[in-house]
């Protein structure tokens, strides 16, 4: 892999940014259309509409335009009415979309932003159970609610909460991301180290009743983006949270590295086989890539994290538009990205925060930005 062809990848996602902009107005991006590039939209930003701040703040750190800067603070401000929302997924909202902006660009308005989101979470924490449930209001199609828990309210979540203690001195925000993390590896975390995307849980002590999956092929087997989330939560519990998280994230990411093609990107569901029928899930790949860079330096001598992440973001590359010289789709779509196979919804598309990140990868590799704290 040559520099110059990350810095065209980095180019045609900053195209993508400016493009997104110009038809999703005020809107939410949530999936794409992989030939004529439409977006479809939210008005609220449902569980994905803090990567598309996130995107625009990563765009900024790689480019130091500050339009993008003024982008990001927009897509934050929208954010905040999500505060109070009940749904474990304002980790992502207020993570990928207000604290990216603030660590990023160092705006105090998304900082302020960011505490929004953490304080309504902290107000959500079951302090007998030890978690933030996925709550009444998650976007998720099945069992949400009280006693439900997902691996994907992990990431993001863990982060916020530890940073909100770092900048309030508020103990309490940490304490609920300690118990929130080790709770969903009891419920979770199988004793191989692959991942179960969700589970139904006894709100007076937070027992595992039982295991599910909302997205994945069965209880039994490992939704591909069950593990990458699973990846990206430890490494960022193991920096923000308490290192003790590391060990996890290590356990998680060989599970991964031991099953998924070197040169490649993974099946949707690692018992789903693989073949032209099988749609594959972009945003898994480049979710992991990202964690294994993060893992990199937080374990340096593992220098296969590293070399694998490449490998990862190489295959990835392969995907993002345009593919070759006679593609004339807009620039900078990540396509073959698969939301929801079991519910055959938008199963080959442009996925935002897959497009987000992709490009966290490409700022780090391409050393533009540190990112191993996002
Ligand atoms: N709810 C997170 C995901 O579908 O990946």
């Amino acid at each position: 892999m040559t520099d110059s062809r990350y810095a065209a990848a980095i180019d045609a996602l900053l195209e993508r940014i400016d493009s997104t902009a110009e038809q999703t107005s005020g809107k939410f991006p949530h999936y794409g259309d992989t030939e004529s590039g439409e977006w479809t939209t939210t008005a609220d930003g449902n569980w994905t509409g803090g990567f598309w701040g996130g995107l625009a703040a990563l765009g900024f750190a790689g480019s130091g335009e500050e339009c993008l800067s003024r982008l990001s603070g927009e897509i934050t401000e929208q954010i905040l009415p999500r505060q109070n929302s009940d749904t474990a997924f304002r980790g992502f909202l207020f993570w990928y979309g207000a604290a990216v902006n603030h660590l990023v660009t160092g705006s105090e308005e998304a900082a302020q932003t960011a505490l929004a989101g953490a304080r309504g979470l902290l107000t959500s924490f079951n302090d007998r159970a030890g978690i933030i449930p996925l709550g009444a209001d998650a976007e998720e199609a099945e069992a949400v609610g009280e006693g439900a828990a997902n691996i994907d309210a992990v990431p993001g979540t863990v982060a916020l909460l530890s940073w909100a203690s770092e900048q309030t001195g508020d103990p309490r925000f940490r304490h609920a991301a300690v118990r929130h993390a080790q709770r969903h590896i009891e419920l979770c975390v199988r004793a191989d180290g692959s991942v179960c995307q969700s589970a139904l849980f006894d709100t007076s002590n937070g027992a595992l009743l039982d295991r599910y999956t909302h997205k994945g092929l069965n209880a039994d087997s490992t939704w591909g983006r069950a593990q990458a989330w699973a990846m990206v939560a430890y490494a960022q519990a193991a920096q923000w949270a308490s290192p003790s998280f590391l060990p996890t994230a290590v356990r998680l990411a060989d599970w991964w590295l031991d099953r998924t093609p070197n040169a490649g990107i993974v099946s949707w569901d690692f018992a789903a086989g693989a073949g032209p029928d099988v749609p594959i899930d972009t945003s898994a790949t480049a979710i992991a890539a990202a964690a294994l860079l993060k893992l990199d330096r937080l374990v340096p001598e593992r220098t296969d994290f590293r070399a694998r992440a490449i490998a990862h973001v190489d295959a990835l590359l392969d995907h993002l538009t345009p593919t070759g010289s006679h593609d004339s789709r807009p620039a900078g779509i990540l396509t073959d990205g698969c939301f929801d196979k079991r519910r055959d919804f938008a199963t080959r598309n442009e996925l935002i925060w897959g497009d987000y990140f992709v490009l966290e990868c490409l700022i780090s590799l391409d050393n533009r930005f540190d990112t191993v704290r996002l």
